[in-house]
């Protein structure tokens, strides 16, 4: 279980027990919190499931696929360390982690 902080678009945060093989996009639809619509349900195909994942804790997932920096590349607000969270898939990791969600509405 690892403990992950989603920085809302509204500005507030909710901390989250995210299981071990559980998707960040997952867990955010499993407490309904807001900003991760996930229209595809986690196929990699529509990136309403947009994240901010700052370095420091880039390495404690996979690095993207070509399909998921591509669908990336067409977002308005995706930056450097834009990634779809349906693809990010928690591992064994006891670190707080900490991600900030696009507004995907
Ligand atoms: S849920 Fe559609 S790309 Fe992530």
């Amino acid at each position: 279980m690892t403990k992950v902080t989603y920085h809302l678009p509204d500005g507030t945060t909710e901390q989250v027990d995210v299981q071990l093989g559980e998707t960040l996009m997952n867990a955010s639809l499993r407490n309904n919190l807001p900003g991760i619509v996930a229209e595809c349900a986690g196929s990699c195909a529509c990136a309403t499931c947009h994240v901010h994942l700052p370095k420091e804790y880039t390495h404690f997932f996979a690095e993207p696929t070509d399909e998921e920096t591509d669908l990336i590349a067409y977002l308005d607000a995706a930056d450097d360390d834009s990634r779809l969270s349906c693809q990010l898939v928690v591992g064994d990791c006891d670190a707080e982690i900490h991600v900030r969600v696009a507004d995907s509405r």
